[in-house]
């Protein structure tokens, strides 16, 4: 990076002499004799670090800090100063100030200050662009995903959402099944209500009824107060049932009528509550099957299933692996307030050629364990656990073959908006982004690759 620095100082010695050294440092210095010509600089000209005197007359340091954070929250400011007192070190930090230097100082510190006050700022900028192109494939609740059959799902839930119909969400463990329950319920109407999860398959019969019915004082031994169970709890909210297909199936009974009538019976109760709940429900095991095998009701089935979202597995949609890596990387450098920004090829390489048995949970705990050791700013090979490193004398281009390439990508879209509009050309354009002719070039182009085959 090309540092640029603004120095501010009152007295021309000082202030010569702290050029001249950060000029050999390789920085590019400008120099400022007074605040308020620091402050016309700020105003024109980017800095990455301000390293100021604190005492001048007229426009002083704590000016010119807070003018430069005004102007330019990105570069950070030192300050330098000869009066030295406890307060006024305070007041420059609870203002912004990124360290307060002691005069007489030492230069070593000068230089050790302004390199870490320089990496504060690169290390941010180049999360910035990182973080940019993250989000152009973030949708609402972090759904990071390029995958045409994903951003079909994203739509769907996105039309859905607002409709109080059930959902049943299915998918590999790991697929982000959840993510797509707490994306339905922010989208919903009801997005202020309260968003209630329960894993079904982690209580044995009689505590899940007690869970998600509540019961009544006295209803049983032990029963001293009241309890409102998770469905009442839920109303005006959503309710998601993860793992619903290990529901008991005296269970399955008693959340039909519920989903039925909207209403639930407390244990030991006699008079039902109404409750207005939304219900989705989750399960990574073939519900097909478990309803062919008598485990669950057909019945309960049809109740849940209005609208079924099923997520495919990480494996089916590779090109998604280095993107949600560096939106993990993004992630996790930032939460351990690490310097880690880069992932390195082959280590990509080993991550798009594994078949992800977790899915995307098992991609983002990688991902954390490798920015975790990492010692420098890149994951690299080392950082990954060793069954992946043995993995590692992979082929390129085994992997080009089987991850399409960002033209076939765009034809498979391509084919997809015309599918949507019926085949129209004008409207297709339209909604890519492209006027017709070149809409027109592309689709001449794929034809002849198609009769060249
Ligand atoms: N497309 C995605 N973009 C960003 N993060 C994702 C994506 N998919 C999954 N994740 C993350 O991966 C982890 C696992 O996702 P989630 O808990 O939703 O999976 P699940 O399908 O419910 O798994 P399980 O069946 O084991 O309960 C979460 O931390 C989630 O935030
Ligand atoms: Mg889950």
């Amino acid at each position: 990076m090309d540092a640029r620095l603004l120095i501010v100082d009152d007295e021309e010695i000082a202030l010569r002499n702290l050029q001249h050294v950060m000029e050999k440092e390789g920085y590019q210095v400008t120099a400022a004799r007074t605040g308020a010509t620091a402050v016309s600089l700020l105003e024109s000209q980017r800095f990455d670090v301000v390293l100021t005197d604190l005492r001048m007359e007229g426009v002083d340091g704590m000016d010119v800090l807070k003018k430069s954070r005004e102007l330019q929250p990105e570069a950070e400011v030192i300050f330098i100063t000869g009066y030295a007192t406890a307060e006024s070190a305070v007041q420059a930090l609870k203002h912004g100030a990124f360290y307060y230097i002691a005069k007489p100082f030492r230069l070593d510190e000068v230089r050790k200050v302004v390199a870490e006050a320089l990496e504060k700022v690169r290390l941010r900028r180049e999360n910035d662009e990182l973080r940019r192109e993250v989000e152009g494939y973030r949708d609402g609740e972090g759904i990071v995903t390029q995958d045409v059959e994903m951003q079909r799902l994203l739509e769907t839930a996105r039309q859905i959402a607002p409709t109080d119909c059930s959902v049943l969400i299915t998918g590999e463990s790991g697929t982000g099944k959840e993510l797509f329950a707490k994306y339905l319920h922010k989208h919903s109407t009801r997005p202020s209500g309260p968003y209630v999860a329960i894993n079904c398959g982690a209580f044995s019969e009689q505590l899940l009824a007690n869970e998600l019915f509540g019961h009544e004082k006295g209803a049983f031994t032990g029963a001293a107060t009241l309890k409102k169970g998770l469905i009442e709890v839920s109303s005006g909210g959503t309710l998601f049932l993860d793992e619903v297909t290990e529901m008991a199936p005296s269970m399955q009974v008693k959340l039909l009528r519920v989903l039925q009538e909207k209403e639930v019976l407390r244990l030991g109760g006699t008079r039902p509550v109404k409750c207005d709940v939304r219900v989705l429900a989750a399960t990574n095991r073939d519900v097909d099957e478990a309803v062919k095998d008598g485990r669950f009701r057909e019945d309960l089935y049809f109740r849940l299933n209005v609208v079924n979202l099923a997520i495919p597995p990480l494996s089916q949609r590779k090109g998604d692996i280095p993107l949600l890596a560096q939106h993990f990387l993004l992630k996790y450098a930032s939460r351990m307030k690490k310097p880690v920004t880069r992932i390195a090829g082959e280590v990509m390489a080993l991550l798009v050629d594994y078949p992800f048995p977790g899915n995307v949970r098992e991609l983002e705990n990688l991902i954390e364990r490798g920015t975790a050791m990492a010692q420098g700013d890149t994951i690299e090979v080392a950082h990954l656990p060793e069954f992946l490193q043995k993995r590692s004398n992979f082929d390129f281009r085994k992997i080009a073959g089987r991850l399409p390439t960002l033209e076939e990508q765009e034809q498979t879209y391509i084919s997809r908006v015309l599918d949507e509009v019926q085949g129209n050309q004008t409207a297709a354009a339209q909604i890519l982004g492209i006027n017709r002719a070149s809409l027109w070039r592309k689709l001449k182009a794929r034809r002849n690759r198609a009769s060249a085959k």
